[in-house]
């Protein structure tokens, strides 16, 4: 037998990438789209990334060169920056993030800049509080479906486990106290430690707010259970409408609870659309867990530089409030415009109003009669990437425990490539139900109706797609190439 020259960890498969969820991204990379170079290439609709307001961040870069410090108006600062290394953080930095998830939260809480902790994303931040909270074996419960991220991130290091909340599409995917009982049962007949519960909220990939009620039922149910309380909310500025986002912290101020409980993951990779930047903080509750995550972040801290432009950034309050006001509209405009366009051609979205996706309900496309399986979506899964050529995330990798809904990330291209997707998607329903009026689904009484699980017909070349979604027009002159566009790739 040939001895493994890595350790178990490492040639194991707990990076979880051997998913639907990854591969995807591996067809848009092979075959990414592109307006002029590659019209019939893979969208990259599996991607959750704000891009929609950078102009207003280009702007203030422009307006305050120093704050870049690799500048001819920074550069004094460079010194300070480059040997600075203390794990606490820049206090101005962990003042202006204190403030600012202040703002997203409305300003009905404040939080003490001291409880901020550094991590590299909210990646680091998942797996520094797995860390201090369980130790390997323990488990976390997580409310389904959930980030297909958190099966690497909690677990494969630490060797902690996660088990399934199972929330239903009948009540569109509440977080019960029955499910939440149910589960933790489970785990206690399987004589597993439940050492918390993790939530996200707003929910990836829902895009859906918890509500109070639901809120006051999770706090409670952590409380009686005595069990950690960790709840991602880096969506939260990503709200338009209503309802509105509320915070654990707001629910904490007005009902019982124990505060060494309760964990907060937070990161500007999607409420400022910077995931590149890795700024991520757990602030918790805990005095114990500040102290000793704290020390642990010393293997994810956030750039100096970063931090530094971040605080300058984020202390100009007139900027943070222009900002916040005008992605949330610009986000509710993709997000209306998108499921308008799907819902022309009979297709439902679940009703949301947060995140930078949509969950597509295909269940009647794949069912053919009987319930949808994980393996009748896979099959679709397929179809849509390498025919329809757009990179959705099937329902499967989210553990979800109902098959049929796919995940659309829709802020992370610019307007004319998302109407390009709608048009391949209008298309492809448009073929489903043998009709060629630009997807519009009708039924003899004129009213739209959706796809018939009769008339399916699960293959189709992409070349006819692009000549009926009239692809070509896409290389014209009046469609630049999009800068949007060439980042992703
Ligand atoms: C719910 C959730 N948590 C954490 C992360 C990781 O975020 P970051 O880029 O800050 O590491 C993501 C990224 O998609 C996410 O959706």
């Amino acid at each position: 037998m040939v001895a493994e020259l890595l350790s178990k960890i490492a040639a194991g498969n707990g990076h979880g990438e051997e998913s639907a969820y990854f591969d995807g991204w591996k067809a848009y990379e092979n075959d990414p789209f592109h307006p002029v170079n590659n019209p019939h290439g893979v969208i990259q609709m599996g991607l959750a990334e704000n891009q929609l307001s950078f102009d207003l961040v280009k702007d203030w870069i422009l307006k305050n060169p120093s704050a870049s410090i690799c500048t001819v108006e920074g550069v004094d600062q460079f010194k300070d920056i480059a040997i600075f290394q203390d794990y606490h953080g820049l206090p101005q930095f962990r003042h202006a993030v204190a403030r600012f998830m202040e703002k997203v939260r409305g300003d009905k809480v404040r939080y003490d800049s001291d409880r901020i902790v550094m991590s590299g994303g909210a990646t680091g931040a998942h797996e520094l509080m797995a860390f201090c909270l369980a130790d390997p074996g323990d488990a976390f419960l997580v409310p389904t479906p959930y980030y297909p991220g958190f099966d690497r991130d909690l677990r494969w290091r630490t060797g902690v486990q996660l088990l399934p909340v199972e929330c239903h599409g009948s009540n569109q995917f509440k977080v019960t106290k029955q499910a939440l009982e149910e589960a933790y049962k489970k785990a206690a007949e399987d004589n597993i430690k439940v050492k918390g519960l993790l939530i996200t909220n707003p929910s990836n990939p829902l895009g859906t707010v918890l509500d109070r009620e639901t809120l006051t039922s999770i706090l409670s149910f952590s409380t009686d259970k005595n069990i950690h309380l960790i709840c991602d909310e880096i969506y939260g500025a990503t709200v338009f409408g209503y309802p509105e986002f509320i915070s654990i912290s707001e629910i904490m101020l007005d009902h019982p609870h124990n505060p060494d409980l309760i964990h907060l993951v937070y990161s500007l990779s999607k409420d400022l659309g910077f995931p590149g930047f890795r700024v991520g903080i757990v602030y918790s509750y805990n005095d114990r867990v500040v102290s000793c995550a704290r020390k642990m972040s010393s293997f994810g801290l956030v750039s100096a530089q970063t931090q530094m432009l971040i605080a300058s950034m984020l202390s100009d309050e007139v900027f943070v409030e222009k900002f916040l006001a005008e992605s949330k509209k610009r986000l509710e405009t993709r997000h209306n415009e998108f499921t308008w366009g799907l819902n022309q051609v009979g297709i439902q979205c679940l009703k949301s109003n947060a995140g930078l996706f949509v969950w597509m309900d295909l269940r009647q496309l794949i069912g053919q009669g009987k319930d949808p399986t994980v393996e009748s979506e896979l099959r679709l899964w397929r179809v849509i990437i390498n025919e329809v050529k757009i990179n959705v995330s099937p329902g499967c990798s989210f553990h979800c425990s109902e098959a049929g809904w796919f995940r659309v990330c829709i802020a992370n291209m610019d307007n004319e490539t998302m109407h390009v997707a709608l048009r391949r998607i209008r298309s492809f329903a448009a073929q489903k139900v043998g009709k060629k009026d630009g997807g519009v689904v009708r039924s003899s009484s004129g009213k739209r109706k959706c796809w018939q699980q009769n008339n399916l017909q699960l293959r189709l070349s992409s070349r006819r797609l692009d000549d009926l979604m009239g692809v070509s027009q896409l290389g014209s002159p009046h469609s630049p190439m999009s800068p949007l566009v060439r980042a992703q790739t």
